[in-house]
């Protein structure tokens, strides 16, 4: 069995899906590693790592590709133009496991599978609790959460925290989260750190507890306890509310929205289109120098203003919608994916052979290209 760790080709991505520790687990389970040259440099591991670790180092990325039985990436792949992924030299024997963004990226997987290749997708793998350590969405979106806090924080001219001094006292600034999912939590979690007054505003109730726990008040929009349950799937995600409930909540958050000095947005509902929490009549409300670090960029964004990976400044508000959040603290987003790969590939090898085991639902439910067809998207 030869896994094949490549670099990665999009210009935003500084991640890389194994490190030393990885790779020493590889080989434990049976694996021949092999790393393209400099494919960790961003992450703070060099050639030299990756060797002591006992893994094969390539320059030529067609001899890696060639001979690997799982190829593994971080980013989806990219078929064209600069930064585009050596995809003319996967074959047939390949498995190729990354975030491949399946629903964004359909004809990429179109590829893969018209030439027989087989992928799973981590995004895909189910939320249940078998599958937390392979929670890759989870391990960078927590990430994600975080650093949204700490950049907004660099693009604010005021202080964030109370303080006393002789000359004069500054107020503490006001932050609102937007969806309580992992990024939100973390988000919140990381403002309060910092000694901001936090609010955050979710669709599932269920969250309420979460959020106060935290320290951060929950806002909340009235409906009727019948239809509580209405807001989540089984699947524990929010579902797509109400004409009704959407007018109540713009009504509150109109409000809201206004009085803060930093909002982060990471409103999501699986496969579709972000909702749009905060329309442009809000944003001219809101104070100039107030910033909205907008999560959900590439599903279209939460603001109406936002364009992703741009910095748009509105009224005197800033806009920001990056999209590579995890990647900007890449040594530890890479750790975490590394770990959830591992976790991932340890479910497909028995007895130092790889052997899929397509009974098993967090396999079944991740891979979207098997044996020339594509599957689950
Ligand atoms: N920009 C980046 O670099 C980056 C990195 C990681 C994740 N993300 C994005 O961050 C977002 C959040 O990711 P996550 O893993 O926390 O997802 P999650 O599913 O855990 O959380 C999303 C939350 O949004 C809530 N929500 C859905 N519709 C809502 C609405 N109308 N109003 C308020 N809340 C609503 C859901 O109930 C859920 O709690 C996603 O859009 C994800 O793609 C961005």
């Amino acid at each position: 069995m030869k896994i094949a760790v490549v670099k990665e080709m999009a210009s935003l991505e500084k991640r890389v899906a194994a490190t030393p520790e990885t790779v020493k687990k590889y080989i434990e389970l049976g694996f021949e590693v092999g790393v393209e040259e400099n494919a960790g440099l961003h992450s703070n591991y060099t050639n030299d790592n990756y060797e002591i670790a006992g893994a094969k180092i390539y320059s030529n990325i067609e001899k890696l590709i060639s001979s690997a039985n799982i190829i593994i990436k971080v980013n989806n792949i990219h078929t064209d133009g600069e930064g585009a992924d050596n995809i003319k030299y996967y074959n047939k024997n390949n498995i190729i496991i990354g975030f491949l963004k399946p629903l964004q990226n359909s004809q990429q997987i179109k590829k893969l599978a018209e030439n027989n290749i087989d992928a799973f997708s981590v995004e895909l793998i189910p939320r249940i609790s078998r599958a937390q350590s392979m929670d890759a969405l989870s391990s960078q979106s927590n990430l994600a959460g975080y650093k949204a806090v700490i950049n907004s924080v660099n693009e604010f001219s005021k202080a964030i925290p109370m303080m006393m001094t002789a000359a004069g006292t500054i107020a503490p600034a006001k932050i609102l989260i937007l969806g309580a999912g992992v990024a939100g939590l973390q988000a919140i979690a990381t403002a309060k750190r910092l000694g901001a007054i936090v609010s955050a505003f979710d669709v599932r109730t269920a969250v309420k507890e979460q959020v106060e726990s935290l320290g951060a008040k929950f806002v909340e929009v009235t409906i009727d306890k019948q239809n509580e349950s209405e807001n989540e799937t089984e699947g524990g995600y929010a579902k797509e509310m109400s004409e009704d409930y959407k007018l109540k909540q713009k009504a509150l958050l109109e409000d809201y929205v206004k009085k803060q000095d930093i909002i982060i947005t990471t409103a999501l509902i699986p496969g579709k289109k972000a909702p749009e929490l905060i329309s442009s009549s809000m944003v001219k409300e809101m104070k100039i120098g107030s910033i909205i670090m907008d999560l959900a960029a590439e599903a279209g964004g939460n603001c109406n203003f936002t364009k992703a990976n741009e910095t748009i400044i509105e009224n005197g508000i800033k806009i920001l919608g990056p999209t590579d959040l995890p990647s900007q603290i890449p040594q530890d987003a890479s750790n975490l994916y590394a770990k959830n790969l591992l976790n991932f590939i340890k479910l497909m090898v028995k007895d130092k052979k790889l052997k899929i085991n397509w009974e098993d639902e967090i396999l079944k439910k991740s891979c979207v290209s098997f044996e020339g067809k594509i599957i689950n998207i």
